[in-house]
């Protein structure tokens, strides 16, 4: 990350780190984003201090403006998806010394009188639609809602999104290939809370759940799909674990075809997590899956699973980065017992093979199709 840009906040930035998260040469824990962000809503504070945070990666929003505020009152409540940037907010704040924040999920008690929202443009509409539905419907009726990103990831469906919920929606001057989308007075909202979506998957048999943050929407993606081929073939464990659930389908389809099994859908997404446990209620399968918010299973115990189910991710923030499967290989390694099977679905250009046989253990490829290749990994043991 280059040191040009022109907030007064770098220095605290460059202190920042992204640990838990993936941590190398090419990722940042903060971006030119950001510090336009931090610029713009120093125009914008209001003198009571309420400020609200969504999207925070790693810290630089909510620390940065946490600690501008520390004359003022109230803290800075920030909402973040991902339960490594909470962490890593923590952290960072830990380091620095900096207090004054409260993490909280989207909802009433993050926005409730909230004059000043703050937020990272997330990837895709539907994850924008639901926290600008929530600015809009829960803070108060002078908000001004600044939502900034890269250039090269905003498109103008995004303005479409926050018109449906504010009257007034402004493009600001672009800076470092950057933006901040400037949105004031919300629509009164009328009609009910569009998300979780609630679809019945006919194809599968069951009921899909999906809040807009989640992987695939309440779509079954084509990898999950060609991965659900192989259920007949895989090993029937008395505890098997959905890595990565997103909307929990994999973990759904696991303990119907498996009745004996008890089954652990588990992502670090709370958005996930929260569609996942829609899912499992809207199948009656309550009493068999249990849905946890975690990063890589850290809180399951080793040698604690008999199969893993695996479509792992491609993308870390907007970076396409291997990183992110290996580190859930590695954590797949350390909770399967010895001879359990991992079972993996992946572009079939990514190097994994050699990654899941050193790191799990014997490696076949059960099936290739135009795009993926599925993998079963016998596990070795750790010792
Ligand atoms: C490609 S999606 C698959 C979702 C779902 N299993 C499916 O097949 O539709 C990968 C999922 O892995 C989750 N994920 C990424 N890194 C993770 C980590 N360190 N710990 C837990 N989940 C993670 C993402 O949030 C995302 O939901």
């Amino acid at each position: 990350m280059n040191d040009t840009t022109e907030s007064g906040a770098v220095p605290l930035l460059n202190r920042l780190r992204r640990f838990p998260d993936v941590e190398a040469a090419n990722l940042q824990a903060w971006d030119a984003t950001d510090s336009l962000l931090l610029d713009t809503a120093a125009e914008f504070l209001p003198g009571d201090g309420n400020v609200t945070v969504i999207g925070d990666r790693y810290g630089a929003l909510t620390l940065s403006l946490a600690e501008s505020q520390a004359t003022t009152t109230g803290a800075v409540r920030v909402h973040q998806d991902l339960v490594t940037g909470e962490k890593a907010l923590r952290n960072n704040a830990d380091t620095l010394g900096i207090g004054g924040f409260e993490q909280l999920p989207l909802g009433p008690s993050l926005l409730a009188g909230a004059r000043l929202v703050v937020m990272q443009l997330p990837r895709t509409l539907a994850e924008l639609e639901e926290a600008a539905d929530a600015v809009a419907r829960y803070a108060e009726p002078d908000v001004v809602l600044l939502a900034g990103g890269r250039i090269k990831h905003m498109s103008l469906g995004m303005n479409d999104v926050l018109a449906r919920c504010f009257e007034d929606v402004k493009p600001q001057l672009a800076r470092q290939k950057s933006r901040v989308l400037v949105a004031r007075t919300p629509k009164l909202r009328t009609r009910p809370l569009p998300y979780p979506i609630v679809e019945e998957n006919a194809e599968l048999g069951i009921t899909v759940c999906a809040h807009g943050a989640v992987f695939s929407g309440t779509k079954l993606d084509i990898g999950t799909r060609f991965l659900l081929t192989f259920l007949p073939k895989m090993a029937s464990a008395a505890h098997a674990v959905d890595l990565g659930c997103g909307t929990g389908i994999l973990a759904a389809m696991y303990a119907r075809s498996h009745p004996d099994a008890q089954v652990t859908a588990t992502d670090r997404s709370a958005a996930a997590v929260a569609s996942a446990t829609c899912t499992v209620q809207a199948n009656g399968l309550s009493g068999r899956i249990r849905v946890l918010q975690d990063d890589a299973m850290e809180s399951l115990p080793e040698a604690s699973a008999g199969l893993i189910l695996l479509n792992p991710p491609f993308h870390l923030g907007a970076s396409v980065h291997a990183g992110a499967g290996i580190k859930l290989f590695e954590a797949a390694a350390r909770v399967l017992e010895p001879g359990g099977e991992l079972w993996t679905v992946f572009n079939s250009h990514l190097p994994y093979l050699p990654a899941l046989e050193r790191l799990v253990g014997r490696t076949t490829v059960q099936g290739r199709n135009t795009k993926f290749t599925v993998a079963r990994s016998i596990s070795r043991g750790r010792n």
